[in-house]
């Protein structure tokens, strides 16, 4: 990663109406090159309609974006031609086999010869794709449809690379293939911007930002936004009976979120004194616990507490 160098996406109070609707509202952060920059939020959060901005594929309302140097409203083919873009929605067409997807995108990034077929047979073994290589895209299951929606968004080493919801309806083993995949890149200098619902995932990115209802409501390291006072404490409650501890603590003023975290109970309180209050509190209406103890927030407590109660 190169701290000194111009970042490779500047978003400036990038804006969208749909109508009346703001999809997305007022966003701007940056992204240095060889980061691994992760969106995080709720569905209809703004994520998607984001990307498809700073991909050139759909005009901001107000507000500006540069990615790779080229303003996305003034130069959009400039910037699809130097990026890669897996969409969320699947972007195959079902009679077409997987080479001849892998072949049609080598055609449209100027790929050919021998670098066309060193590219196709590379992503064809790096995403386990050989052998399905025949197969019509329409047949292939979720799984190797993303698989090959990645290996066509990678082909043409692209120096930016945005990745929308690439592991949804992708098993626990391959999902870690890709990160694997995308670790490499960033690693080989190539910048990522990667939306994604697992939490585990975005452990793996440099920076995350979360945004809610169109606007960023949290940026920073995972370990920053887990440190981040704001965030007050988290709670860990082990009880005989946790739903009842829920039932009695979610609609409490003082607690910014409660969820079950396996067998126990996580609370979010953004007061230092938060410990307290919630022993005070569950002593009062005499609810049994077996231990309650503050613990270190996971991404997902603080996601919970920046989003859970709005
Ligand atoms: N073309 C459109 N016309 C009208 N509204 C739209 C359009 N595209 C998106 N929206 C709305 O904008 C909001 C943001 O949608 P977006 O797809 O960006 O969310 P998202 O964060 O990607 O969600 P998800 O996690 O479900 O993919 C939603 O309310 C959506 O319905
Ligand atoms: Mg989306």
């Amino acid at each position: 990663m190169n701290g000194s160098a111009a970042p490779t996406i500047r978003a400036d109070a990038l804006t969208k109406r749909f109508g009346d609707f703001v999809a997305v509202s007022d966003v701007s952060f940056e992204i240095r090159a060889g980061e691994i920059w992760g969106f995080l939020g709720p569905n209809g959060a703004g994520k998607s309609t984001t990307i498809r901005m700073l991909c050139g594929v759909l005009s901001p309302t107000s507000g500006s974006a540069e990615v790779l140097g080229f303003d996305v409203a003034r130069d959009p083919e400039e910037v699809k031609l130097r990026i890669g873009y897996m969409a969320q929605g699947s972007s195959l067409w079902n009679d077409l086999s997987v080479q001849e997807h892998l072949r049609f995108y080598a055609g449209l990034f100027g790929l050919a010869g021998t670098k066309r077929e060193d590219a196709i047979s590379h992503w064809l073994k790096r995403l386990d794709l050989y052998g399905q290589r025949a197969r019509l895209a329409g047949t292939l299951s979720g799984g190797y449809r993303k698989r090959l929606a990645l290996a066509c968004t990678l082909l043409h080493e692209p120096q930016m690379v945005f990745l929308d919801e690439p592991t949804s309806g992708v098993d626990p083993l391959s999902r870690r293939e890709f990160w694997d995949i995308i670790v490499a890149l960033a690693e080989a200098g190539t910048t990522v911007l990667v939306t994604t619902h697992y939490l585990d995932e975005a452990e793996h990115c440099n920076d995350l930002a979360l945004i809610y209802d169109g606007k960023i409501v949290a940026s920073g390291t995972p370990e920053s936004l887990k440190r981040d006072a704001r965030n007050g404490i988290t709670a860990e409650i082990l009880s005989p009976d946790t739903v009842r501890v829920l039932d009695a603590i979610e609609t409490q003023p003082f607690v910014a979120s409660a969820g079950l975290y396996g067998s126990a109970l996580h609370v979010c309180i953004r007061e230092r004194d938060g410990l307290d209050r919630l022993s005070q509190f569950l002593q009062e209406h005499a609810i049994p616990v077996d231990s309650i103890a503050q613990v270190t927030p996971s991404l997902e407590d603080v996601f919970a507490s920046l989003v859970g109660k709005r």
